[in-house]
Parts: structure tokens; C-alpha cells; sequence
């Protein structure tokens, strides 16, 4: 049985201190009160990840991600921040190809196959981030897109690679814009990233592949996303920065 995953992805919010608040409200609510196998995952930013994964010690519903790595192993790359380095804040996940990044930071398929690959070879577990733009789905070239990027950012992985990889869908559009896809829509994607992978990597890996959900997602929708036989979990903005309206995501799969 594929592992159900609810991700929050804080992005550039909380400061320090804030953010040790909000997660200390997080691990409370957990432990009391989720009774499920599903795995809470945080994406912080990288300056609380070493904290927050001494807070998260023995609770082994909840680990610790990133938002990014850098494609190189080290070096004269000022300002970034490498895959090790994140491995040794006890983090075990990070996320990539976020559309976001893709946008703002010119990140594309070919330098996200290179991140993938370092941040596989570092043994943390890549949270892959695809999705179309308005402008793609109203072209109706969604699922070529989808295509692509499943193709050109993670294909050259193997089966065993692959083993660690988590997927995010998140239509560009619903993102931060309070327009969630409809569970149909979702689903029927969802549903064709199964059978892509399954092409790819056959139907075992596609099986055990966690699929998550991303853009506005809530605690009223997310029943029903998640209720979908191929749609695994979130990837939560907004409603991550409340630990309230997270736990309550997080506890769908109760
Ligand atoms: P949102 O963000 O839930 O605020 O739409 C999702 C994401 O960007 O991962």
C-alpha cells in the first residue's frame, strides 16, 4: 500500500521564532490527535529545518522537508544551499520543481533531473512538483505537458530510484488563487500520471507511488481530493501556515 502523505509547504513565511510556534502547535495536535498510517511532512524554510527535526524526534508520524536544493554537491555557489547540508538538519524530504521556482527562478526540466539526482544520491526523497498553466489546460495541452515533464525530469531515474520519488500535481492555476481543481479534474490526472508511470516503470512502482494533490487545498475540499482512488495527499500552502486548518487536512486520512 502506497503511504498517504500531507505536506505543508510553508514557503518564504514565518520567521524563526514563528515558525517554532507554529510547529510545536503542530507536533501537539498530532500526537492527540492522528490515529491514521498517513505521514505529515513540513517544508520549511532551510533556516528551521535543523530545529524542527530535533522537535520532531519520536514522532514518527511527521518529518521534515525542504523547499529546494542546489544541483551541485558543494562548491563556489554563494548562497545556495546543498542537498548534504540539508540531509544534516534531519530532514528527509525536499521539494522540487515547485511552480514557483519553474517561474521565477527559471528552474526546467533538464536542471531539475540534475536535482533530483543529487538530492537522491544525498538520501533524502524529492517531492516533484508538475503542473499546467491556464493558458495550457484552456489549449488543452495538459496532459502533454505533464508528459513532458514526468519524462524529462525523472525518467532517466531507475525502478529503485524511482522507489523514493513522491509527485505532486498542482495545476498552476489553482495555486494560491482559492480555485482548486475539482476532484474529477484531479483524479482524471491523477489517474494518468498512474498509467504514465505505469508505462514507464510498470504497474508495481506506479502502485506504490504517492501522488499528491497541490492548490488551495483546504479542510472542506481536501475530503473529497483525497476520497479519489489515485490522489494520495497534499502539498498545502496557505492552510499550512494554520496549524488548525493543517492538522485537519493531515486528519482526513483518520
Ligand atoms: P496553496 O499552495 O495551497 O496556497 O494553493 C500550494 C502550493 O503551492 O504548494
Amino acid at each position: 500500500m502506497r503511504k498517504k502523505i500531507v505536506a505543508g509547504n510553508w514557503k518564504m513565511n514565518m520567521d524563526y521564532n514563528e515558525g517554532l510556534a507554529l510547529f510545536s502547535e503542530i507536533l501537539n495536535m498530532i500526537k492527540d490527535e492522528v490515529t491514521g498510517q498517513q505521514q505529515a511532512v513540513v517544508c520549511s524554510p532551510f533556516i528551521h529545518l535543523h530545529s524542527l527535526a530535533q522537535l520532531a524526534k519520536g514522532y514518527d508520524k511527521v518529518a521534515i522537508g525542504a523547499q529546494n536544493a542546489h544541483q551541485n554537491e558543494s562548491g563556489a555557489f554563494t548562497g545556495e544551499t546543498s542537498a548534504k547540508m540539508i540531509k544534516s538538519t534531519g530532514a528527509a524530504y525536499v521539494i522540487l520543481g515547485h511552480s514557483e521556482r519553474r517561474q521565477y527562478f527559471g528552474e526546467n526540466n533538464e536542471l531539475l533531473a540534475k536535482k533530483t539526482d543529487t538530492v537522491l544520491a544525498n538520501g533524502l526523497k524529492p517531492i516533484f512538483c508538475i503542473g499546467e498553466t491556464l493558458e495550457e489546460r484552456e489549449a488543452e495541452k495538459h496532459f502533454d505537458v505533464i508528459k513532458t515533464q514526468l519524462a524529462e525530469g525523472l525518467y532517466h531515474l531507475s525502478a529503485e530510484q524511482f522507489g523514493q520519488v513522491v509527485i505532486a500535481y498542482e495545476p498552476v492555476w489553482a495555486i494560491g488563487t482559492g480555485k482548486t481543481a475539482t476532484s474529477d479534474q484531479a483524479q482524471e490526472i491523477h489517474a494518468f500520471i498512474r498509467a504514465e508511470l505505469t508505462a514507464k516503470y510498470g504497474l508495481e512502482v506506479a502502485d506504490d507511488t504517492t501522488i499528491l494533490y497541490g492548490g488551495s487545498a483546504n479542510p472542506k475540499n481536501a475530503p473529497e481530493l483525497f476520497a479519489q482512488p489515485d490522489i494520495d495527499g497534499g502539498l498545502i500552502g496557505g492552510a499550512s501556515l494554520k496549524s488548525r486548518d493543517f492538522l485537519d487536512i493531515v486528519k482526513v486520512f483518520n
